[in-house]
């Protein structure tokens, strides 16, 4: 213990209960850190990216998952949880956000799972380095307009590295005036929307947490455009 106080951090954990029409479900425990960064705290977008996962579960086995953004991570552990091999990513800026992935990842007893510095718009050795991906996931990283373009370069350079991947992602529409459109159109990218009710997740409530509330969440998966698909 640090007689100080100095390096003491106050933490919470919160516990999401994901559940379906059978008897199957599954509990994730993840820290929160009193701090002022955004990536300490769950955000709606998690809640919901993560009961999508939850809902895509059998198609999680044994596909490799990266997590931008990741924060907290809910969805990424929850990925791990249900058989994928998962690597968490936050900005390389962000230490202590980094340290409260691998927290994450100790609260679910996930020792596999790799953690790894990487800032949006910027090319280093561990973008490049990466394995072959099949899902990119990213909860709630449309928050800052003028981050969105670093936001879709990154993941226009890893869907060109693996072009049978998808960008499956969260967005909070916090103002009418945002749109990403006229970026996935510079960067030949396509998105789909996908309803919430169609994953269960039309709901104020989930995964026994009130966080979604009346937040206007949108899920959206990502692609290349098909003409780039060789
Ligand atoms: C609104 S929080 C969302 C956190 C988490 N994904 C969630 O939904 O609970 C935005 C996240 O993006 C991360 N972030 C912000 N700027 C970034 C950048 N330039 N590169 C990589 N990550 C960044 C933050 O550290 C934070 O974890």
């Amino acid at each position: 213990m640090d007689p100080t106080g100095a390096n003491e951090v106050s933490i919470a954990y919160k516990v999401f209960t994901f559940e379906d029409n059978s008897a199957e479900c599954l509990s994730v425990s993840v820290p929160e850190v009193l701090d002022p960064q955004y990536g300490m705290y769950v955000w709606p977008c998690a809640v919901v990216l993560a009961q999508f996962l939850w809902s895509h579960r059998e198609e999680l086995k044994d596909h490799t998952v990266l997590e931008l953004g990741a924060g907290v991570s809910l969805p990424g552990v929850l990925a791990a949880r249900c058989g994928a091999k998962v690597l968490l990513s936050d900005s390389a800026r962000t230490p202590l956000c980094l340290e409260n992935c691998r927290r994450s990842c100790d609260a679910n007893r996930l020792r596999d799972v790799v953690v790894l510095g990487l800032t949006w718009g910027e090319v280093s050795p561990d973008l490049v380095l990466l394995p072959k991906l099949d899902i990119i996931l990213g909860s709630d990283v449309f928050y800052e307009p003028r981050d969105f373009e670093d936001v879709l370069v990154t993941v226009a350079f890893l869907l060109r590295k693996n072009p049978r991947a998808q960008f499956w992602t969260t967005y909070q529409e916090r103002s009418a005036d945002w749109s990403i459109e006229p970026l996935l159109c510079r960067w030949n990218m396509n998105c789909v929307d996908i309803q919430l009710e169609s994953f269960g997740a039309d709901k104020s409530e989930l995964a026994g947490s009130t966080l979604p509330g009346s937040h206007s969440v949108h899920m959206m998966i990502i692609t290349l455009n098909t003409r780039d698909l060789d």
